[in-house]
C-alpha cells in the first residue's frame, strides 16, 4: 500500500512517517513546512525511514499529487485551537475547505482508504461525563468546529468506492524530533525539567483525556489496513478511558518522573470546563486496537530525552516547538503571508 501522509513533517507525522514504513507500507510525505526550524534529536534510528516528502500547501495539491497511492492519512491543518481563533478564515480556507477538497481530489482518482485526524476538542464544554462518539459535538473554537464540518462533508462522501475513517485524538503527548511544547503533558514536563516547578493558577480540576503519540500512529495504521465495511464513515475517539486524568493528575504524575519537581496548586477558577472521553468503541471496533502507553510512559520517555541532550531553557522556549509563535514569527517577518502561503 502506498499512502500519503500530509503534515509529515509536523509533531505527529514526523512519527508516524517512519512507523508506517516499518510496517510495510510506502509513504510520500506532504507538507509545506511551517516548523522546519524545530528538530528537538535526531538520535532516534527510526529517522532512517524518513519519507520522500512534496513540498507543498495543502491547498495547492493537484489529482497529479496523488496520482499511486492507495489511500490518504491527513493531518496537515493548523493544529490548536489559539491559531483556529488568530485568524478564523484562514483556518476554515485550510482546515475545513483544505481538507474537503483534497478528499474529493482523492475520491477522483480513485482512492478509496481516507483517515482524517480530527479531535476530542469537537466535544467542547462538558460536564465531567464520559462522552461517546454519539454524544452532541459542542465546538468552542474555529479550529474544533472545523473539525465537525470535515467530519460531516467528507462523511456524505463514504460510499462504494470511498472509506473515510475520522479518528477523534484525545490530545497527544510523548516524544518526536518535531517537538510541540504547546499541548500539555509536554509543556508540563519540559516546565519541570527546565525549572523544577510546576506552579498551577487554576485548581487543576477539569478533565483531559490524553494519549501517547504512538498510540495514534496504530490507530492510523489500523484504520489505513483494515476491512473497509469494518471502518467506513465511522468516527472513533483514539485513547484509552483510563488516560482522562484531571490537569493536577497530569501535573502531578509528571513531577514523579521528574525527581525534585514541586507542584502547587491555585485556586479553583470559575472556569471548570470539562470533559472525560469513552473509547470504547475504538477497541471493540477497530480491528487490533489497543493503547499501549500511559501518561507516565510519555513524561518517563521525555525525561531520558531532556536529559540526553541536555535540553536548555531556551529550546523550551524556542518558537518552532509553539505553533502559534512559530506562525507569527513567519508572518512576522515576512516569510508567509496572511494567508499563511509563503511569500
Ligand atoms: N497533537 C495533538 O494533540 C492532536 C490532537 C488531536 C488532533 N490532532 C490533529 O492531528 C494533526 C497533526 O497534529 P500535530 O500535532 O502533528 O500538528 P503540527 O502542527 O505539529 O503538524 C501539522 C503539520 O501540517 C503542516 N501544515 C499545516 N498547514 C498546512 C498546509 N496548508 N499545507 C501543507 N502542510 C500544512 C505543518 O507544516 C505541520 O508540519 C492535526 O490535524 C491536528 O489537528 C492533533
Amino acid at each position: 500500500m502506498k499512502v500519503l501522509v500530509t503534515g509529515v513533517n509536523g509533531y505527529i507525522g514526523a512519527v508516524l512517517g517512519p512507523y508506517l514504513i516499518q510496517r510495510g507500507l510506502v509513504v510520500l510525505g506532504l507538507d509545506t513546512g511551517y516548523y522546519r526550524d524545530g528538530w528537538l534529536y535526531s538520535d532516534d534510528r527510526r529517522l532512517s525511514h524518513t519519507p520522500e516528502t512534496l513540498n507543498k500547501d495543502l491547498r495547492d495539491v493537484a489529482e497529479e499529487d496523488l496520482e499511486g497511492c492507495d489511500a490518504v492519512a491527513h493531518l496537515a491543518e493548523l493544529s490548536n485551537d489559539p491559531l483556529g481563533q488568530n485568524n478564523p478564515g484562514v483556518t476554515f480556507r485550510i482546515n475545513h475547505r483544505g481538507s474537503v477538497s483534497l478528499a474529493e481530489k482523492a475520491r477522483a482518482v480513485g482512492i478509496e482508504r481516507f483517515v482524517y485526524t480530527s479531535s476530542c476538542s469537537v466535544y467542547g464544554a462538558g460536564t465531567g461525563i464520559f462522552l461517546d462518539e454519539s454524544a452532541a459535538t459542542n465546538p468552542q473554537t474555529a479550529y474544533a468546529e472545523c473539525k465537525t464540518l470535515v467530519e460531516r462533508d467528507v462523511g456524505r462522501m463514504a460510499g462504494a468506492g470511498f472509506c473515510p475513517v475520522f479518528l477523534r485524538n484525545a490530545t497527544a503527548y510523548g516524544p518526536s524530533p518535531r517537538m510541540r511544547f504547546d499541548i500539555v503533558l509536554n509543556d508540563l514536563a519540559a516546565l519541570a525539567w527546565t525549572t523544577r516547578r510546576i506552579a498551577m493558577v487554576s485548581d487543576g480540576s477539569p478533565w483531559r483525556p490524553l494519549v501517547h503519540i504512538e498510540d495514534i500512529c496504530e490507530a492510523i495504521y489500523l484504520s489505513l489496513v483494515a476491512p473497509a465495511d469494518a471502518v467506513r464513515g465511522k468516527v472513533f475517539n483514539v485513547g484509552q478511558n483510563s488516560e482522562n486524568y484531571r490537569v493536577r493528575d497530569i501535573a502531578r504524575i509528571v513531577a514523579e518522573e521528574f525527581p525534585g519537581c514541586e507542584v502547587t496548586v491555585g485556586e479553583v477558577t470559575g472556569d471548570n470546563r470539562s470533559y472525560r472521553v469513552s473509547f470504547d468503541r475504538i477497541h471493540r471496533e477497530l480491528p487490533g486496537f489497543v493503547c499501549r502507553h500511559t501518561a507516565r510512559d510519555g513524561a518517563r520517555q521525555l525525561h531520558e530525552i531532556f536529559k540526553r541532550i541536555q535540553m536548555t531553557p531556551e529550546t523550551y522556549r524556542y518558537r518552532a516547538f509553539t505553533r502559534l509563535a512559530q506562525l507569527k514569527y513567519l508572518q512576522d517577518t515576512r516569510q508567509i503571508d496572511d494567508e499563511l502561503f509563503w511569500c
